[in-house]
């Protein structure tokens, strides 16, 4: 079967990373114990985490572990039927099984009318279908910008099943770099810039490392809606 979303053109670029992660958490910031408030976005540098601030968003606990439950009873069958695919010598995306689902069921439906709402310009035209990106505990995806021939200036991705951290590196300059930490059951928002001038990663369990914290990545699926070029 040929997805959609296979034609949607992955630009890899290796980034180099010579300065760790400066930013103090807002936690460290405010005294508040951490992890009950700890920040989920650093960067190269404050000036950029202020800079695009306002086009990245990541909204802990967007969904209930219920949620999670509704998503994965109505994905796990057909995603079950598929194998993992690895080594696609041109492919963004390494250890990973995917699929895409315009009509759901109640309770999902629920829960993507809320991520709509809350992520895109109201009147936007949408995608139709939602993509589900099922990545194996071995999978990860390699830095890309999705296709601006496909997709608009928004993307939105549920996180379900395991924590993980997603990597924006600034296409024309390396140095420049954000690292969001998307916890289970988060909600993410790439808009304009953030889309448009940095790529985008998932880093493999290896290198799942936050600000300097260890983030176990497990196998993990993300529920993704974009909105139509304008
Ligand atoms: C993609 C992508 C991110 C995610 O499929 O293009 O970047 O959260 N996915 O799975
Ligand atoms: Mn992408």
């Amino acid at each position: 079967m040929k997805l959609l979303l296979n034609v949607l053109k992955r630009i890899h670029k290796p980034a180099v990373y010579s300065s760790q992660p400066r930013c103090r958490s807002s936690s460290a910031r405010s005294g508040l114990l951490p992890l009950r408030d700890e920040a989920l976005i650093v960067g190269s540098n404050p000036e950029l985490v202020q800079r695009l601030g306002p086009q990245v968003e990541v909204r802990r606990g967007f969904i209930t572990e219920e949620e999670e439950g509704a998503f994965m009873q109505e994905l796990e069958l057909g995603l079950k039927k598929k194998r993992y695919e690895f080594d696609h010598w041109d492919g963004a995306i390494h250890g990973y099984r995917e699929t895409e689902r315009v009509m759901w069921g109640e309770r999902c439906e629920e829960v993507l009318s809320r991520v709509r709402s809350g992520a895109f310009p109201e009147g936007s035209p949408l995608l139709g279908p939602v993509h589900i990106l099922d990545l194996d505990k071995t999978g990860y995806i390699k830095p890309h910008i999705d296709s601006v021939k496909f997709c608009g200036s928004t993307i939105a991705g549920l996180s379900l099943l395991s924590d993980s951290i997603m990597r924006l590196v600034k296409e024309d300059d390396a140095e420049e770099w954000l690292d969001l930490l998307l916890p289970r059951f988060s909600l993410y928002i790439l808009r304009d810039q953030a889309r448009y001038n940095f790529t985008h990663q998932i880093l493999k369990d290896e290198e799942s490392v936050f600000n300097g914290q260890r983030v176990p990545r497990l196998r993990r699926i993300s529920v993704i809606c974009r909105n139509l070029p304008g």
